[in-house]
């Protein structure tokens, strides 16, 4: 990939995108559901971009997850077939649901009869149908529910309303990293299997299992239960990814272009990306480690953050053939966390060969 195909001018902060990266960690991802018989199901919450989720479906992808029902209404350009894997619950988010819901096929994971009832509720008033996936806790102690007889209570309640029907369970597995121990996967599988007897003796057929995030997606198969993931980060990846082990530098699509704005110090100088473009997010395997990746400076921190100014130090032996940082230069960060990274940006820039063009973060801020 040729980075240095932007042109000298282009504005800075600005977070760029490689669409050749792009295509390769989509292909990939797809190509390991296909050979272990899973549907791919992305969050679109790492791009949230019409553009980006198409190219998700022309891949292959058999639907779109999404957070927010805001984020719903703008991704049902892409696809007519998006999970809502958060509880909608309230009366804006349930409005909002059942309109869309007239003509989009709709999938939401709850974990109370509550929540339930707000659907059911919403549902019957629009007279639209939404189909159900009980949120299982798996271990990673969010939402979800613990015990599989109350998870089981749930699928029988919502089998009982005349607006709603169990499709299935999802569940988010992010205490499992990478390297995790078998045992792990094993008490991961038996969590969801109790949950799928006890439906099946209820005559309640569990037909999908919904699991995954990008850490261990290309493991999933290690739980035999699944028959579907939801990774998101994977088609930009960060530096979180890199750091879990996950995926390499050149496997990052996504990088923000920054200006050099001042040097104060011969170790340590200023770049106009500060916490209002790169998100404060700290690295998630290692807090220490700073707020990102400098790729001309890989052995540089970038220690502080305002909301305008990123501070960068250089290790006291840097390399004397590194040049030294000038105003003016510019350098490319990879983030630790993209997701937030993309929410904060009106727009990014896709580079495809020489072209450089920008596209709206169409579902930027969406959070109701
Ligand atoms: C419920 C749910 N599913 C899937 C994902 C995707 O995870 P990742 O971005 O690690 O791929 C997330 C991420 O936060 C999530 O909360």
């Amino acid at each position: 990939m040729n980075w240095n195909c932007v042109p000298d001018d282009h504005p800075t902060p600005s977070l760029i995108v490689a669409e050749d990266i792009v295509r390769d960690n989509l292909r990939s991802m797809q190509e390991y559901c296909n050979n272990n018989n899973l549907k791919l199901r992305p969050h679109t919450k790492t791009h949230k971009s019409i553009r980006m989720a198409k190219a998700q479906i022309d891949a292959g992808a058999s639907g779109l997850t999404v957070a927010k029902v805001g984020e719903a209404q703008v991704m049902s350009q892409a696809s007519s077939d998006i999970m809502i894997a958060y509880p909608a619950v309230g009366t804006c988010r349930l409005q909002r649901l059942v309109a869309l819901a007239r003509n989009h096929r709709l999938r939401v994971g709850i974990d109370s009869q509550l929540a339930a009832e707000m659907l059911q509720d919403a549902a019957r008033q629009a007279n639209v149908r939404i189909e159900i996936l009980a949120d299982v806790d798996v271990g990673f102690h969010r939402t979800g529910i613990v015990d599989a007889n109350k998870a089981v209570e749930l699928c029988e309640f919502v089998e009982r309303q005349s607006h709603l029907s169990v499709v299935g369970l999802m569940c988010f597995p992010g205490h499992i990293l990478p390297n995790a121990q078998e045992q792990l996967w094993a008490e991961y599988a038996e969590c969801l299997q109790r949950v799928v007897h006890g439906c099946n003796q209820k005559g309640i057929q569990i037909a999908t299992i919904s699991g995954g995030s990008t850490p261990t997606a290309r493991q999933s198969h290690l739980n035999p239960l699944l028959t579907e993931i939801r990774p998101g980060t994977y088609i930009y990846n960060d530096l979180n990814e890199v750091r879990l082990g996950v995926c390499t530098l050149d496997q990052c699509a996504a990088r923000i272009l920054a200006t050099i704005v001042s040097t104060p110090a011969a170790d340590k100088f200023i770049v106009d990306a500060g916490s209002k473009t790169l998100s404060s997010d700290r690295n998630a395997a290692n807090q220490d480690a700073g707020f990102g990746y400098v790729v001309e400076y890989p052995h540089a921190k970038i220690t502080r953050l305002s909301e305008e100014h990123g501070e960068i130090t250089l290790p006291a032996n840097q390399s004397t053939e590194t040049p030294p940082p000038r105003v003016g230069d510019r350098v490319w960060i990879i983030p630790n966390h993209i997701c937030v990274c993309v929410n904060l940006q009106n727009s990014f820039y896709r580079m495809d060969g020489d072209s450089v063009e920008e596209s709206t973060v169409d579902a930027r801020g969406m959070l109701i």
